[in-house]
Protein backbone atom coordinates (compact mmCIF):
# COMPACT_ATOMS: atom_id res chain seq x y z
CA UNK A 1 0.00 0.00 0.00
CA UNK A 2 1.57 3.38 -0.81
CA UNK A 3 1.57 6.17 1.93
CA UNK A 4 -1.15 8.81 1.93
CA UNK A 5 0.35 12.01 0.43
CA UNK A 6 -1.25 15.20 2.45
CA UNK A 7 0.18 18.77 1.58
CA UNK A 8 -1.45 21.53 3.85
CA UNK A 9 -1.74 25.00 2.18
CA UNK A 10 -1.72 28.51 3.31
CA UNK A 11 -0.97 32.02 1.91
CA UNK A 12 2.45 32.02 3.04
CA UNK A 13 3.84 29.07 4.33
CA UNK A 14 5.59 30.27 6.85
CA UNK A 15 2.85 30.50 9.58
CA UNK A 16 -0.36 28.26 9.86
CA UNK A 17 0.44 25.37 6.83
CA UNK A 18 3.98 24.57 8.52
CA UNK A 19 2.30 24.57 11.80
CA UNK A 20 -0.18 22.00 10.60
CA UNK A 21 2.60 19.77 8.95
CA UNK A 22 4.71 19.35 12.25
CA UNK A 23 1.75 18.95 14.48
CA UNK A 24 0.19 16.45 11.99
CA UNK A 25 3.41 14.70 11.87
CA UNK A 26 4.24 14.37 15.27
CA UNK A 27 0.64 12.86 15.93
CA UNK A 28 1.61 10.23 12.86
CA UNK A 29 4.92 9.42 15.01
CA UNK A 30 3.31 8.99 18.25
CA UNK A 31 1.48 6.59 16.50
CA UNK A 32 4.17 4.82 14.63
CA UNK A 33 2.71 5.36 11.65
CA UNK A 34 5.68 7.06 9.91
CA UNK A 35 5.69 4.79 6.53
CA UNK A 36 1.91 5.73 6.16
CA UNK A 37 2.49 8.77 5.34
CA UNK A 38 4.05 11.42 3.20
CA UNK A 39 3.54 14.86 4.57
CA UNK A 40 4.20 18.17 2.84
CA UNK A 41 3.50 21.90 3.13
CA UNK A 42 2.92 24.84 0.48
CA UNK A 43 1.85 28.56 0.22
CA UNK A 44 -0.39 29.87 -3.03
CA UNK A 45 1.58 32.69 -2.81
CA UNK A 46 5.55 32.90 -3.23
CA UNK A 47 6.03 36.34 -0.84
CA UNK A 48 8.24 33.55 1.28
CA UNK A 49 9.39 30.96 -0.78
CA UNK A 50 12.67 30.25 0.62
CA UNK A 51 11.94 31.06 4.03
CA UNK A 52 12.00 29.37 7.68
CA UNK A 53 8.71 29.07 9.19
CA UNK A 54 8.00 32.78 11.12
CA UNK A 55 9.56 32.77 14.26
CA UNK A 56 7.15 33.06 16.13
CA UNK A 57 5.68 29.77 14.46
CA UNK A 58 8.71 28.45 15.75
CA UNK A 59 8.70 29.89 18.75
CA UNK A 60 5.00 28.86 19.60
CA UNK A 61 5.84 24.75 18.04
CA UNK A 62 9.07 24.43 20.21
CA UNK A 63 7.00 25.35 23.63
CA UNK A 64 5.33 22.39 23.31
CA UNK A 65 8.44 20.41 22.10
CA UNK A 66 7.60 20.58 17.70
CA UNK A 67 10.15 21.22 15.41
CA UNK A 68 9.15 23.52 13.15
CA UNK A 69 11.23 22.65 9.78
CA UNK A 70 9.71 23.59 6.81
CA UNK A 71 11.12 25.66 4.38
CA UNK A 72 8.33 28.25 2.61
CA UNK A 73 7.44 27.19 -0.67
CA UNK A 74 5.02 28.03 -3.60
CA UNK A 75 1.76 25.37 -4.10
CA UNK A 76 1.92 24.34 -8.47
CA UNK A 77 -0.32 22.90 -10.39
CA UNK A 78 1.46 19.57 -10.71
CA UNK A 79 1.42 19.25 -6.94
CA UNK A 80 -2.19 17.99 -7.02
CA UNK A 81 -0.54 14.51 -9.22
CA UNK A 82 1.63 14.64 -6.20
CA UNK A 83 -1.09 14.54 -3.41
CA UNK A 84 -3.71 12.43 -2.34
CA UNK A 85 -4.70 15.25 -0.02
CA UNK A 86 -4.37 19.30 -0.55
CA UNK A 87 -5.93 20.55 2.62
CA UNK A 88 -6.46 24.57 2.97
CA UNK A 89 -6.16 26.76 5.93
CA UNK A 90 -9.09 29.07 5.13
CA UNK A 91 -11.76 29.60 2.18
CA UNK A 92 -10.06 32.02 0.44
CA UNK A 93 -6.66 29.80 -0.29
CA UNK A 94 -8.81 26.86 -0.92
CA UNK A 95 -10.39 29.51 -3.60
CA UNK A 96 -6.84 30.12 -5.06
CA UNK A 97 -6.36 26.45 -5.44
CA UNK A 98 -9.63 25.69 -6.73
CA UNK A 99 -8.37 28.10 -9.59
CA UNK A 100 -5.59 26.83 -10.24
CA UNK A 101 -7.07 23.36 -11.07
CA UNK A 102 -10.53 23.66 -11.29
CA UNK A 103 -12.51 20.50 -10.43
CA UNK A 104 -9.70 19.36 -8.10
CA UNK A 105 -10.91 18.41 -4.62
CA UNK A 106 -9.31 21.04 -1.91
CA UNK A 107 -10.21 20.02 2.08
CA UNK A 108 -10.62 22.73 4.29
CA UNK A 109 -8.24 21.62 7.66
CA UNK A 110 -10.91 22.39 10.32
CA UNK A 111 -13.54 20.45 8.47
CA UNK A 112 -11.64 17.31 9.63
CA UNK A 113 -12.24 18.56 13.62
CA UNK A 114 -15.25 17.15 14.78
CA UNK A 115 -15.95 20.02 17.25
CA UNK A 116 -15.36 22.59 14.75
CA UNK A 117 -18.28 23.93 12.84
CA UNK A 118 -18.32 23.38 9.07
CA UNK A 119 -16.46 25.66 6.87
CA UNK A 120 -14.61 27.29 9.74
CA UNK A 121 -10.62 28.59 9.11
CA UNK A 122 -7.23 28.55 10.53
CA UNK A 123 -6.59 32.24 11.79
CA UNK A 124 -4.32 33.68 10.37
CA UNK A 125 -1.31 35.29 12.77
CA UNK A 126 0.95 36.56 10.57
CA UNK A 127 -0.69 40.49 11.34
CA UNK A 128 -2.78 39.80 14.77
CA UNK A 129 -0.71 37.17 16.31
CA UNK A 130 -2.46 34.61 18.24
CA UNK A 131 0.36 31.60 17.27
CA UNK A 132 -0.04 29.67 20.45
CA UNK A 133 -4.05 29.58 19.53
CA UNK A 134 -3.28 28.58 15.69
CA UNK A 135 -1.44 25.33 17.37
CA UNK A 136 -4.56 24.36 19.03
CA UNK A 137 -6.72 24.50 16.37
CA UNK A 138 -4.19 22.71 14.26
CA UNK A 139 -3.67 19.90 16.76
CA UNK A 140 -7.53 19.48 17.16
CA UNK A 141 -7.68 19.02 13.14
CA UNK A 142 -4.68 17.23 13.20
CA UNK A 143 -6.35 14.45 15.33
CA UNK A 144 -9.61 14.77 13.40
CA UNK A 145 -7.84 14.03 10.25
CA UNK A 146 -5.66 11.30 11.17
CA UNK A 147 -8.66 9.54 13.14
CA UNK A 148 -10.33 9.98 9.59
CA UNK A 149 -7.54 8.63 7.53
CA UNK A 150 -7.04 5.45 10.33
CA UNK A 151 -10.48 4.41 9.82
CA UNK A 152 -10.79 4.83 6.31
CA UNK A 153 -7.27 2.70 5.86
CA UNK A 154 -8.86 -0.19 7.90
CA UNK A 155 -12.14 -0.46 5.79
P1 LIG B 1 0.50 32.02 6.56
O1 LIG B 1 0.55 33.53 7.11
O2 LIG B 1 -0.34 32.08 5.29
O3 LIG B 1 -0.19 31.27 7.65
O4 LIG B 1 1.91 31.58 6.31
C1 LIG B 1 0.90 34.62 6.34
C2 LIG B 1 2.21 34.82 5.98
C3 LIG B 1 2.56 35.92 5.24
C4 LIG B 1 1.59 36.83 4.85
C5 LIG B 1 0.26 36.61 5.21
C6 LIG B 1 -0.08 35.51 5.95
N1 LIG B 1 1.95 37.99 4.12
O5 LIG B 1 1.07 38.81 3.83
O6 LIG B 1 3.15 38.14 3.75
Amino acid sequence: MHPIRICFVCLGNICRSPTAEAVFLDLVARDGLEDRFVVDSAGTSAHHVGERAHRDTRAAGRERGLEVTSISRQFVKSDFDRFDYVIAMDRDNRANLERLDPGREVHLFRDFDPESPKGAEVPDPYYSGGFTHVLDVCEAAARGLLDTLKTADAS
